[in-house]
């Protein structure tokens, strides 16, 4: 490697650096062991972390300051995932979500003759279990529980809850069948 790509990388790695401490800072908890790969931003919920959860670019936690997002150990996040928090998201150990994914525990009340925009948010939690696969472009909805092993195919729009160990694909995301385990 010459020298112009040494000092370029040892750059790059100091930037992660502040990165991930300036990330860790904003944290309701020190987690251990995080990868950061680029910037990750939170607007407003609070956010903890589990040790060793890895994350790609460009993920940002947003939503309101009632809203509480709760990662497990080892989770990955893929980049440009977006978590819209007013009440509450958990996502469980070992988990992994793809790129492009967005879930949101909230809607705007739509019955309404004023602007959707001040409409009042109605918020149902959202969990999402261990060991799940969420698969690139899903969009995860209010109240939706996902079962610890689940598989959500790419581009699902998840409306509904999802079994242990299903596999569900499509908008709205229906069983595809069950995985199939060895042990
Ligand atoms: C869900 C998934 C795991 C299923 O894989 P599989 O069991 O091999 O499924 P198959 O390819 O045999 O497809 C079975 C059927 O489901 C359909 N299907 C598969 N994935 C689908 C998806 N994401 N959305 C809609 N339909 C899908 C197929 O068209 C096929 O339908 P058919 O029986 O009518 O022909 C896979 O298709 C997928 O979506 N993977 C996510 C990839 C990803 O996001 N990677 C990001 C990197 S971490």
């Amino acid at each position: 490697m010459n020298l112009r790509k040494k000092i370029e990388r040892r750059r790059f790695y100091k930037h992660l650096q502040k990165e991930t401490s300036s990330f860790i800072d904003q944290l309701q908890n020190k987690p251990q062991g995080l990868v950061l790969r680029g910037h990750v931003d939170i607007d407003y919920p609070k956010v903890e972390v589990g040790d060793g959860c890895c994350f790609r670019l460009n993920d940002y936690f947003r939503g309101t300051k009632d809203g509480m997002i709760s990662l497990g150990k080892k989770v990955w996040i893929g980049d440009n995932v977006t978590f819209n928090s007013a009440c509450k998201i958990s996502i469980g150990d070992d988990t992994m979500i793809a790129s492009n994914s967005y879930i949101v525990d909230h809607d705007h009340c739509v019955d309404t003759d004023g602007l959707l925009i001040s409409s009042p948010l109605i918020c149902q939690p959202v969990t999402i279990g261990k060991n799940v696969w969420v698969g690139a472009n899903s969009v995860i909805l209010k109240g939706v529980f996902i079962g610890d092993g689940a598989v959500i195919g790419a581009g699902s729009v998840v409306v509904k809850d999802v079994p242990a160990n299903a596999i569900v694909v499509g908008n709205p995301a229906h069983l595809l069948r069950y995985r199939k385990q060895n042990d």
